[in-house]
């Protein structure tokens, strides 16, 4: 297989596969596009012949779970797995997706059924690039600050009279789990570093939710360091201006595909007009099927 770079602002660039031989994608070579996938963290699919119907079928190849998705997203095409990215024409600031909850995809796919002419880019950063960008006093600062995020989930019919019960859950950092029958909602403190480690050997990478707009996000209550003190907003632009000279607007064509490591990038999307059809598909493998690094590690 040949692929091509698509950008220096990523560590190893990135990969581009361009279907040139006419092939299907679910006979790609799995244990080459597993170990691209590793080192770049991004392969953009194109030109495959590919149809919403059938995606899955190739996104399984890679999977163990799929993430159970933020419930304000609509399905798409009957199908359980498959969601229309963030609603809304506005500007969507760089996140890793889910980055604040229990169950942080480590694979996100987007399909793109239809770009919008105008505008409507989606935005790639790799947190490894911006991480090496930040100064030492920052580093510091997120090494040793992990972030406590106050969550709420709607996941059950409000039951009036029926009071709450303590929820543990099992997963590292989660804590004060308590499901509401009142309101209907699962609360829990989601603690977790906003640096964290990558496929690659010595490399970290800066991937969370800490330059979201709060009003988009209304299942994020609070976002504090453990002490329960705000990060400093210093801090946080000065993060959100190294990262701006970082960005890469990922220009979609019909039936591009993209499969990207959401433990390693963030990404987001610039604005667009209410009058322009721009159809994405998502999909969030919440456990792949390979092991983290395992390509990288038997060399
Ligand atoms: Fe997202």
């Amino acid at each position: 297989m040949k692929f091509d770079r698509i950008s220096e602002k990523f560590h190893n660039n990135g990969a581009l596969l361009i279907n040139n031989d006419k092939g299907h994608i679910n006979q790609l070579n799995r244990d080459e596009i597993i170990n691209v996938f590793e080192k770049t963290g991004l392969i953009v699919f194109r030109g495959f012949n590919l149809n919403p119907d059938k995606i899955l079928e190739t996104t399984d190849i890679y999977t163990k779970t799929y993430a159970a998705d933020a419930p304000r997203r609509q399905q798409m095409y009957g199908k359980k797995n498959l969601n229309t990215v963030d609603e809304g024409f506005h500007e969507m600031p760089l996140h890793s997706e889910a980055s604040y909850s229990p169950s942080w995809p480590e694979i996100l796919w987007f399909y793109c059924v239809q770009p919008s002419l105008k505008g409507g880019t989606t935005t790639l950063c790799d947190g490894i690039m911006l991480w090496k960008k930040l100064p030492n006093n920052i580093k510091d600062f997120f090494l040793s600050n992990p972030i406590v995020y106050n969550l709420e989930f709607p996941v059950i019919k409000k039951k009036k009279g029926y009071g709450e019960k303590e929820w543990p859950m099992n997963t590292l950092g989660s804590s004060h789990g308590i499901l509401d029958y009142e309101n209907g909602l699962l609360k829990i403190k989601q603690t977790r570093f906003a640096v964290a480690e990558t496929r690659l050997e010595n490399l970290l990478t800066f991937t969370n939710h800490l330059m979201i707009i709060f009003k988009n996000e209304p299942q994020i209550k609070s976002l504090n360091l453990v002490n329960g003190e705000k990060i400093p907003q210093k801090i946080i632009d000065e993060v959100k201006n190294i990262s701006n000279n970082l960005i890469y607007d990922l220009d979609w064509q019909t039936n591009d595909l993209i499969m990207l490591d959401n433990r390693r990038f963030m990404h987001g999307r610039r604005a667009y007009k209410k009058d322009q059809k721009r159809e994405i598909i998502n999909i969030q493998t919440l456990k792949a099927n390979f092991s983290f690094g395992s390509t990288i590690r038997n060399i």
